[in-house]
């Protein structure tokens, strides 16, 4: 019997993907989705920042709040990958936004950015720029980000940017006083905690089709969380690991022993590396 089959599944639950149905909404994580919403939703702020530790879910954060915004009133573009100059980061959006454009110096770029927020602005449209890794932006990019910072009419800003990025970010930020000021919102994300990440693992297995999600022995769970320090990433590996490797041993649930095994398993072969 293969593994989805032994245990009740209908899809693999652990996978590296952004897949929103498998969001789990930890009290941080709910705390970063209500933050960035309400930092779109005011348009009294130019900028917001979520950072956390390598892992902790805000790529998949961002996939959510992106995907509960109603495109009928905001559209957001995303910059995957921040690690380019600020003219290219500029191309990369308009690329999405005005494929046909000409113009291609910076000043033109950000003219022809300026353009279409003002159309969005009167179709009652609010343009939402989001950029991902920007702990990978040089200091001068990040720092040229003002330039799209000052359009605004009636009270509102018409355009609203959200950095996103490793806990690095903060320190280039605090390095350079005119983005850190603009900066109104931010919020650093956590962790989940011991309590959390039993019922995370649980929220995955329903998500890909287990009837009830009670495939973890709660000490398994606690040596999940205990050796994964509760970083989303690390439990989703540990996870499937020991999914599998209860499958292969036929154990009626993953029990405690079989993190265990793939604990030993990992930290021997990171130790191998390491030597
Ligand atoms: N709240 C959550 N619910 C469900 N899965 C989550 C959650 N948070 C993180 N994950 C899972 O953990 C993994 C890492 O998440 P993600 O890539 O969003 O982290 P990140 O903070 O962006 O990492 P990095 O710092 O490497 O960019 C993904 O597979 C994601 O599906
Ligand atoms: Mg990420």
């Amino acid at each position: 019997m293969d593994l989805l089959a032994y245990w009740k599944l209908k899809e693999r639950p652990f996978e590296a993907t952004w897949d929103t149905r498998f969001y789990f909404q930890s009290r941080d994580h709910d705390e970063a989705l209500n933050r960035l919403t309400f930092l779109v939703e005011e348009k009294t702020m130019n900028m917001g920042m979520l950072t956390g530790e390598v892992g902790c879910g805000k790529t998949l954060t961002r996939a959510v709040f992106t995907k509960r915004l109603n495109p009928d009133r905001y559209c957001v573009v995303t910059q995957e990958n921040s690690a380019f100059s600020f003219r290219d980061l500029l191309g990369g959006v308009l690329q999405k936004l005005d494929p046909n454009g000409k113009g291609h110096t910076k000043f033109a770029r950000c003219d022809r950015l300026k353009l279409i927020t003002e159309r969005f602005h009167a179709e009652e449209k609010h343009l939402v720029l989001v950029f991902d890794e920007a702990q990978e932006m040089s200091p001068g990019g990040l720092n040229e980000l003002k330039l799209l910072t000052n359009w605004n009419g009636g009270g509102q800003n018409f355009l609203t940017i959200i950095l996103l990025g490793q806990p690095e970010l903060r320190g280039l930020v605090s390095r350079l006083p005119a983005i850190d000021q603009r900066i109104s919102l931010r919020f650093h994300l956590g962790p989940i905690t011991a309590h959390e990440c039993s019922a995370y693992l649980r929220h995955r297995l329903i998500a890909a089709g287990h009837s009830h999600g009670e495939l973890f022995q709660p000490q398994a769970a606690e040596r999940i969380f205990n050796t994964s320090k509760g970083i989303p990433r690390e439990v989703n590996r540990l996870a499937k690991l020991a999914l599998e490797y209860a499958w292969l041993c036929e154990m009626p649930s993953v029990m405690e022993t079989a993190v265990d095994m793939i604990v030993r398993d990992l930290s021997r072969h990171q130790t191998l590396c390491a030597a």
